[in-house]
């Protein structure tokens, strides 16, 4: 089928069905929902069969869905609607939500029931519910409804609060009173719930050494307490507030009105102000860790829950050092987890808009995560895994397969490119660990592609080893099985002597520090050369200035050789 995703950006969701209804065989293509001409323009020179809109923020012009099926894709129950579904489903703490696939019709979540697929929700924060439980929910419900459309039987059920499936009513749009924290009358179970309903966006508004920050990143503190609405710790980059019954954990924070007004740790916002705060060192039951490892018999797991994916300069020198002391140990395989939602994402690139100079920290920022390759890549002792719980992107791809072995979940998606960061060259020795993994010819294409790709396509072309069938906590129990199989190998000695060998014969042929010199020679160019297209492309991204077209590698009803040449 011909199917245009109509959707206000090429989200996580939108990657998602972007990549899985391509590896069905239907004929896929991308506009972003600008204003109705745009909209009708992609319409008509598309003739889509289906048009699915993952991801808006205004209605579908009546003259497309009136003439064409268009199914919106709502991240709540049947019967749910209003713009804050999934914040108002944490908030209310449900025990189950769902997502619903409906016709698009004259009023907002109103039209018919194509679909609907259910799930149980986690202590998690709404961006995090949303790359986990709605996607896979979406695209259960997508692909049955699909199904229905394909079958000929159009004829969906309409909206009646009478029917005992429809469970969920209209509600507004969640304000920032809905979620405003009180200290002295919330718990620590409150104060999460809040500031989770708001992360990702828009956070929960709140006053902080008098000023009106919002909030992201809580995790509760199991130990300290303090008196409730007082900063009473600061651990890494995250500060803790006491509640009525303990403390919370707030490891990101923005200011509106800052220069620049984006997401950044707590303590490089609030710093020298906080600094009589006591600093804690992190552990399991205290503190804000963003890196632990942990050890069952021969394997250990290195785990890197960096918020967004984002690994800023200090973060590599510190997994790089947690990395080589995992190495220390007497183990045979080390697992590298990255964290349940991103693996890695690359470079820290809000800490790099907030640096002095964006050029000397994008400088410092590569060269602690080539360090950090480095390791992985000359490990000798023992076999290393990247585990991919979570989407991965950007140079986070090619630190991933600094690793030997590289697994993931199925439905994780990469985005194995830089270029949409202004052309970016990328580091992280992908010029020596494409060509070795992926062979000469696949890693042209991947250095080319600027699309999305699913796991599938990431084990054909050599970014992956191994894919697991699974959801993401039985994701987590098939890696460790799969890691105790391969610490305990008959084959297992052989396999290290095999990698050390290889290793050593590629080093001969050309040092790694030769792979790093020729990369790092372009990236410098891109840093501090005349052009500014990453300069520019960072900006826009970390600020989220909306593009105003959809780019041609996903609008494929756009691409004449013309409007290629245009682009290029
Ligand atoms: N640095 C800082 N923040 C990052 C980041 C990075 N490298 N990558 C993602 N994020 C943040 C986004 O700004 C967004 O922030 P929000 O919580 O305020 O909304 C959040 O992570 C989720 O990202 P989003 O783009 O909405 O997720 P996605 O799943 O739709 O897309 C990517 C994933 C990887 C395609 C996209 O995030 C991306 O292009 N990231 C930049 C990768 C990059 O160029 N890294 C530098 C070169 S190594």
């Amino acid at each position: 089928m011909r199917i245009l995703l109509l959707s206000h950006a090429f989200n996580s969701l939108t990657q998602r069905l972007y990549v899985e209804l391509r590896e069905l065989g239907h004929d896929v293509s991308v506009e972003f929902d600008v204003n109705d001409v745009v909209t009708l323009e992609a319409v008509d020179l598309f003739q889509p069969d289906l048009i699915i809109a993952p991801f808006l923020k205004r209605a579908i012009p009546e003259s497309v869905w009136h003439f064409h099926t268009c199914l919106v894709v709502h991240p709540g129950i049947p019967g749910d609607r209003g713009p804050s579904a999934l914040d108002w489903a944490v908030l209310n703490n449900e025990v189950n939500w769902g997502v619903t696939v409906l016709q698009a019709n004259a009023e907002m979540d109103a039209g018919d029931i194509w679909a609907s697929a259910e799930f149980t929700m986690r202590e998690a924060s709404k961006g995090s519910l949303y790359r986990n439980e709605v996607i896979d929910a979406a695209l259960r419900a997508v692909l049955s409804a699909i199904e229905f459309y394909r079958s000929g039987d159009t004829h969906p059920r309409a909206l009646n609060y009478a029917d005992s499936h429809v469970r969920g009513k209209l509600r507004p749009l969640v304000k920032q009173a809905h979620r405003i924290i009180d200290w002295q009358k919330d718990n620590s179970e409150a104060v999460l719930r809040k500031i989770r309903s708001a992360d990702g966006v828009p956070g929960v508004a709140d006053k902080v050494l008098d000023r009106r920050l919002y909030l992201y990143d809580a995790h509760i503190e199991k130990t300290l307490t303090g008196t409730a609405g007082e900063l009473i710790a600061r651990c890494g980059g995250a500060i803790c507030r006491a509640t009525l019954d303990g403390a919370v954990w707030i490891g990101h924070l923005r200011d509106k009105q800052g220069v620049p007004p984006i997401k950044l740790p707590a303590m490089h916002l609030l710093g020298r102000q906080l600094e009589y705060l006591p600093e804690i060192t992190p552990g399991p039951d205290s503190g804000y860790r963003d890196i632990w490892y942990e050890r069952q018999g021969r394997v250990g797991y290195l785990h890197f829950p960096f918020y967004n994916g984002a690994m800023g300069t200090e973060q590599c020198e510190r997994l790089r050092l947690a990395f080589i002391d995992a190495r220390q140990q007497d183990t045979r395989v080390i697992v590298l987890m990255g964290g349940a939602d991103y693996w890695s994402n690359g470079m820290h690139l809000n800490l790099i808009e907030a640096a002095d100079s964006a050029a000397d920290e994008s400088w410092r920022n590569i060269n602690a995560i080539d360090d950090l390759a480095l390791e992985i890549i000359n490990t000798q002792s023992q076999i290393t895994v990247a585990a991919l719980q979570g989407n991965t992107g950007a140079g986070g791809v090619f630190l991933a397969r600094a690793a030997d072995r590289v697994w993931a979940r199925r439905g994780v998606v990469l985005n194995p490119h830089y270029k949409d960061m202004g052309n970016l060259y990328g580091s992280e020795y992908w010029s020596y660990l494409l060509p070795r993994y992926a062979g000469h010819e696949n890693a042209r294409r991947i250095v080319q592609l600027r699309l999305p790709m699913g796991v599938s396509e990431g084990r054909e072309l050599g970014l992956i080893d191994e894919i697991f069938e699974s959801e993401t906590q039985d994701f987590v129990t098939a890696v460790e099985q799969n890691a105790e199989a391969l610490a305990s190998s008959p084959d297992y000695e052989k396999s290290v002597a095999q990698k050390n060998r290889d290793r050593q014969r590629d080093e001969k042929e050309k040092p790694l520090q030769a792979y790093r010199d020729e990369e790092l020679e372009k990236m410098r160019l891109n840093f501090y050369g005349f052009d500014p297209s990453y300069h520019v492309a960072r900006y826009n991204f970390v600020n989220k200035i909306p593009k105003s077209r959809t780019p041609l590698t996903i609008a494929q009803h756009r691409r004449t050789r013309e409007a290629v040449q245009g682009a290029l």
